[in-house]
């Protein structure tokens, strides 16, 4: 007799396997449902958005095509924040649409989440050149705009998607091997939310060993969405 708790483990397992096709419906990333937001809301993701694109002598923004500012639903309860956008993000201006993107609604599908449900931003909003890591002085310019992103949104929950976006959120010297997996209580600006760190998908492509642990993290969401009532 197989445990409730293996099953669940074996269909996520199914899920996120890059190599497993568990769904032939392809995820249409165009069909937008409508998000009722407040006046107030709408006006200051307008305005945030505008003072993004508004940026002066930014070479990150000059060699772009589109800034990449968000995606799903800016009334979730749910935050999820990534590092950067690569080739594909920066070519359809939306966040984690590559293969790495791929993996991620894989991971949410397993805990019944999806696009619609979440709320997608980045700690950078314009691709680095060849996809390197931002630079220092490229989060630091950058940081106003997430944590300001943060607290129009006030999520909940916040999921920091990789290294670099923990060391920007909640400080440079943090190991993600130590931190991933906990709920941490954090105040940005004017909104707190309980954090949890969890590996980035592109990482979890290269190591794929490491799937086991952020199914783990994956779980503790689910949970806490659950006891949040959420
Ligand atoms: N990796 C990220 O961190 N963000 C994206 O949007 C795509 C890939």
């Amino acid at each position: 007799m197989i445990k409730n708790s293996s099953l669940k483990l074996i269909k996520y397992f199914n899920l996120i396997n890059y190599n497993l096709i568990y769904n032939n419906k392809a995820i249409n990333r165009y069909k937008k449902e409508k998000f009722e937001l407040s006046e107030d809301q709408a006006e200051s993701l307008n305005l945030l958005k505008k003072s993004i694109l508004n940026l002066k002598n930014c070479d990150l923004k000059n060699q772009a095509k589109n800034i990449v500012f968000n995606d799903g639903n800016p009334k979730s309860n749910i935050m999820l924040i990534g590092e950067a956008p690569g080739a594909n993000e920066d070519l359809e201006g939306l966040p984690f649409v590559g293969r790495a993107g791929q993996l991620l609604d894989k991971m949410l599908s397993a805990i019944n989440l999806d696009r619609q449900k979440v709320y997608i931003s980045n700690i950078i909003n314009y691709r680095p050149p060849d996809n390197r890591r931002p630079t220092e002085d490229e989060i630091k310019r950058y940081l106003p705009f997430i944590t300001k992103h943060i607290e129009i949104i006030k999520p909940r929950i916040l999921v920091l998607l990789g290294s670099t976006a923990m060391n920007a959120l909640i400080g440079k010297d943090n190991v993600i091997s130590k931190m991933r997996g906990k709920w941490i209580e954090k105040q940005f600006g004017t909104c707190k939310t309980s954090v949890i760190i969890t590996f980035h998908p592109a990482f979890l492509m290269r190591q794929p060993a490491q799937k086991k642990l952020a199914w783990i993290d994956l779980k503790m969401i689910r949970d806490k969405k659950t006891n949040l009532k959420i």
